[in-house]
């Protein structure tokens, strides 16, 4: 099954993702945390993806492409994997059409407020890229002994530019997946959504 995760930046994508990879065996694909890792080995690439991320704005279509192809041609995305941030406009939208049959869209739905609330007390781990927020967890170290950092685009005018690229890039995405949509609820707690996105998916299996 090729899934694919939509939402406004921290509607809870990933967290969600994280979820749905462990109890469906199927590899959650982040193009943000590919890109971050890039970033965090110093590479020239990376340093011209941290220029562009800490802005708000999107890597290019054609960069982001390469990155998710050699990604999804690998053994363990034989069975299906996860799309967290991918497409994110309808140019990488038709552009994905060409490689992989898409079967379900998941969109979580969350106020602008609760997104505000979340992002700058999101920590992430810089070993296994687990997600976290500093109001539920107070330890600066992750479940595997990696170290939680901070987001370099977690910062409040940054969210803001990211969240006008979504609504100018990425939400007309709904339109294009009508058909395969599941709308979720994020305001409610990420176990009531597993539970729920669970069932909507174990229907389409
Ligand atoms: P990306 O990393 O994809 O960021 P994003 O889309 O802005 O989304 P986030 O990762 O911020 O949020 P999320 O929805 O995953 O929320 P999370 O689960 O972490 O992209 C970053 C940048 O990379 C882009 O701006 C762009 O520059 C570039 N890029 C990436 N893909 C690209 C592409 N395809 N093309 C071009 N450029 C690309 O949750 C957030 C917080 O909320 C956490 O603290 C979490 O603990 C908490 N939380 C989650 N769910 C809940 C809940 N139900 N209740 C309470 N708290 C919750
Ligand atoms: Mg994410």
């Amino acid at each position: 099954m090729v899934i694919i995760m939509l939402g406004a930046p921290g509607s809870g994508k990933g967290t969600l993702a994280q979820k749905i990879q462990n109890n469906f065996m199927l590899p959650h694909i982040s193009t943000g945390d590919i890109l971050r890792e890039e970033i965090n080995s110093n590479s020239n690439l990376g340093k011209k993806f941290k220029e562009i991320i800490k802005t708000g704005n999107l890597i290019s279509d054609d960069l982001v492409f390469e990155i998710v192809k050699k990604r999804i041609s690998k053994k363990d995305c034989m069975n299906g994997y996860i799309l967290d941030g991918y497409p994110r406009n309808i140019k990488q939208a038709i552009m994905l059409e060409a490689m992989a049959k898409v079967d379900v869209v998941i969109n979580i739905e969350v106020s602008d407020k609760t997104i505000l609330e979340r992002l700058p007390n999101r920590m992430y781990c810089e070993k296994c890229n687990k997600i976290y927020n500093k109001l539920l967890y107070k330890k600066p170290i992750c479940e595997c002994g990696g170290k939680l950092i901070v987001r370099q685009d977690d910062k409040l005018e940054v969210i803001k530019q990211r969240l006008e690229v979504y609504r100018k890039e990425t939400q007309p995405l709904l339109e294009f997946y009508k058909d395969k949509l599941i709308k979720v609820n994020g305001q409610t707690s990420p176990d009531v959504i597993y539970n729920f996105v669970e069932k909507e998916l174990k229907k389409r299996e």
